[in-house]
């Protein structure tokens, strides 16, 4: 049956409604892995329209994928191969509707990027404070529907801890108002917690209330080089116990990572002292806190746990640290990089180096020519590990081996009580594969909710929720 989707143009303007080479970008996936089966991009400007294309949707029995900044890291923005389909984009509702310094709040639509949400804080002297790589393109709306985390988590938690109050648009059409900023309400079931990593399976998110928090005038990082990679949970217990609270960030950086975004955007090494990996460590405060960095630094030398360290002086060398952090993603390093093994994976903090090793064994047993290294979030127990075959003749032979590599990870990783997504949310991409991760109860429970909020199972069909 054909769908004429004129009925779209009739709601959102005909210019808001792209097929073909206008919708290409759109059409997909960050990873450029996934190439969307859809109508088209619906472009709505308000919680109005976003509320009639769901009716038009039900009307004509079409399924809806949500997208904001379309970053997403699991393939969950785009829909294939679950019948007609639109993707809903909320680009278009980029308005912050009210920035409250005083209730430590700030009201958005759902398609304010990220960046744009730090920047709108700082000027009123307040922090909004999730960030990571892809600020400058992700959106609130796919931030909350993926409980992104970030570089930041360690001190703030992740985006769960920083929505006060949502506006959803249901399965059916209806709009729920949930936009309150109370830091205390113990009046029922927490809903709008349901739609957090609800990855656009429940609703679709078309405004929030995000928390803020003090500014942190004086900020600094320093560069660690681990003696050992087993030292990891020494250091970090040291950087917790004499920084407190000003410590901000804790991230893990491999020196084989270092190099290649070094290489890759012609950027010199920050230190002559080379070492397997390094801690790259974020203080704030309202205070100064140069002293309490050089302190930490200096107690961990003391202790054998770092062989050098370089700190930042000036903004610019700041950038430059951030710089190296945030480029690790293989995604910009290897045009490769779909052909290997991404991982988003977290378990116990105390068992960070056991899991790195382990996955570094089996990676060894089964494809010894790979490349495998990991990065990212350490201080919330939360490592990206990749591995990566790099010539041709390795990428066939490792095409027979992932599967099984695959398997053997993440037997890995539920054995230690983890889980394989920190952040990035189970898309597509995990959705088979995180089925034991958890009981059949718990997985009864989910279909429950989404059976109750999506009966016609409309909203991102084939996402998340694995079939039972
Ligand atoms: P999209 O990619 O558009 O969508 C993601 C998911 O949310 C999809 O399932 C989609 O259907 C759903 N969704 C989107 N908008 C809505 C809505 N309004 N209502 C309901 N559902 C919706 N993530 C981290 O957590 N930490 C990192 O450190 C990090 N680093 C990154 C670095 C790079 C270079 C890149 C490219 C990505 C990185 N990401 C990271 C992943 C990504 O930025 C986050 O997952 C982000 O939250 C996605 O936001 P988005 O607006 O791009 O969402
Ligand atoms: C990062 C992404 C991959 O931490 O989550 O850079
Ligand atoms: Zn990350």
């Amino acid at each position: 049956m054909t769908i004429d989707i004129a009925g779209l143009g009739q709601i959102v303007g005909d210019s808001n409604v792209l097929t073909g080479k206008d919708a290409e970008a759109l059409f997909t996936d960050a990873r450029k892995v996934h190439f969307a089966e859809a109508l088209a991009v619906v472009r709505p400007a308000s919680t109005d329209e976003v509320a009639a294309v769901v009716r038009w949707c039900v009307t004509n029995d079409v399924a809806i994928s949500s997208q904001g900044g379309n970053t997403g890291l699991s393939g969950g923005a785009i829909p294939w191969g679950s019948g007609p389909a639109v993707i809903m984009s909320l680009q278009r509702m980029n308005q912050i509707e009210k920035l409250d310094p005083d209730g430590w709040t700030m009201t958005v639509q759902a398609g304010v990027l990220i960046q744009t949400m730090q920047e709108a804080a700082v000027a009123e002297h307040r922090l909004f404070a999730p960030d990571w790589g892809a600020r400058g393109s992700a959106t609130i709306g796919g931030a909350i529907a993926t409980d992104a985390g970030g570089n930041n988590v360690v001190r703030y938690g992740n985006m769960r801890d920083q929505i006060m109050g949502v506006e959803v648009v249901m399965a059916d059409g209806e709009i729920w108002n949930g936009l309150r900023s109370l830091r205390k309400d113990s009046s029922g079931y927490d809903l709008k917690q349901l739609f957090v990593g609800s990855e656009g399976t429940l609703g679709i998110i078309t405004r929030a209330v995000v928390k803020l928090h003090q500014t942190t005038p004086h900020e600094q990082s320093a560069l660690a080089a681990l003696s050992s990679l087993d030292d990891l949970m020494d250091v970090f217990a040291l950087a917790k116990d004499s920084a407190g609270d000003a410590l901000t960030a804790f991230e893990l950086l491999p020196e084989v990572g270092i190099q290649k975004v070094c290489d890759t955007y012609d950027l010199v090494h920050p230190m002559e002292t080379r070492a397997d990996f390094y801690v790259l460590i974020k203080l704030g405060s309202n205070r100064p806190v140069t002293d309490l960095l050089t302190d930490f630094l200096a107690l961990a030398a003391d202790a054998g746990q770092i062989t050098d360290a370089v700190v930042a002086a000036t903004p610019e060398q700041e950038i430059k640290l951030w710089t190296l952090r945030d480029e690790l993603p293989p995604t910009g390093l290897y045009t490769h990089h779909a052909t290997g093994i991404k991982m988003d994976t977290a378990v116990p903090i105390a068992r960070m180096g056991e899991f790195h090793n382990s996955v570094r064994e089996i990676a060894a047993e089964l494809a010894p020519y790979a490349l495998t290294y990991g990065f990212g979030h350490v201080g919330d127990g939360n490592l990206h590990m990749n591995v990566l075959p790099m010539g041709e003749a390795d990428i066939a032979k490792f095409k027979s081996v992932k599967p099984e590599l695959m398997r053997r990870i993440d037997e890995l990783t539920f054995s230690m009580g983890g889980t394989l997504s920190a952040e990035h949310g189970v898309g597509r991409d995990l959705r088979d594969r995180v089925v034991g991760q958890k009981s059949s109860v718990e997985w009864k429970l989910m279909r429950t909710i989404k059976a109750a909020l999506d009966p016609d199972n409309r909203l991102n069909p084939g996402v998340l929720i694995p079939d039972p």
